[in-house]
């Protein structure tokens, strides 16, 4: 497995990984229908691949497994997705994934790594908690994830949370 930045020729790829990666929701019946959600479109992806805010790993023959891609909000680098494959997650991908992100957010020299997630699924914020972030309490929202919040709660995602790791000492 080889963990590089994407390139324009990926591009193409990475929608059928988000669908694949989705379908981890498929067995939970409340969440379900997020296995034929809509997926981030070409034009969202070459967004981040032109500020250099993504990556994705290969494996031996080149196929795509996995991605994450983030920007920077104010004093915090964003990741907006990260998505592994349905038959390779598990294997540790996505936790080198984030290791890369954590590190592109030092290379920026912001303050910290910010997301949104559901509070309550096993892959999503307990995953993170174990890589060292920490839940935003309501109160101390920042006026910028309190709006991300807001737009998917308004897409109809519920019990969604904040999550943030400090990347500066
Ligand atoms: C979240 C995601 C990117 C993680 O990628 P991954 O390659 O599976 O991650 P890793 O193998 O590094 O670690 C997965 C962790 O989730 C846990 N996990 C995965 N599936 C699980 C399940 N069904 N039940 C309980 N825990 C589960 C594993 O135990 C593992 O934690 P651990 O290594 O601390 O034990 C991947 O699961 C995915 O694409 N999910 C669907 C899309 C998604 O939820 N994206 C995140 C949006 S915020």
């Amino acid at each position: 497995m080889h963990l590089r930045p994407t390139l324009e020729r990926d591009i193409q790829w990475l929608p059928e990984v988000e669908r694949s990666a989705a379908q981890a929701f498929a067995s939970l019946p409340t969440l379900a229908w997020l296995a034929r959600a809509e997926v981030m479109d070409a034009e969202a992806h070459r967004a981040f691949v032109a500020a250099g805010g993504s990556w994705v790993v290969e494996d031996q023959e080149g196929r795509l497994l996995g991605f994450a891609c983030a920007r920077v909000e104010d004093q915090a680098l964003h990741l907006h997705e990260i998505s592994v494959r349905r038959e390779a997650q598990g294997q540790g991908i996505g936790q080198r994934l984030l290791q890369q992100v954590a590190h592109a957010a030092r290379q920026a020299g912001v303050r910290e790594l910010t997301l949104t997630t559901f509070a309550d699924v096993p892959w999503n914020a307990p995953f993170y908690a174990r890589f060292g972030f920490e839940v935003v309490d309501e109160r101390c929202l920042t006026a910028r994830l309190r709006g991300i919040l807001a737009g998917e709660l308004a897409h109809g995602l519920t019990g969604r949370c904040a999550m943030r790791l400090c990347v500066r000492a």
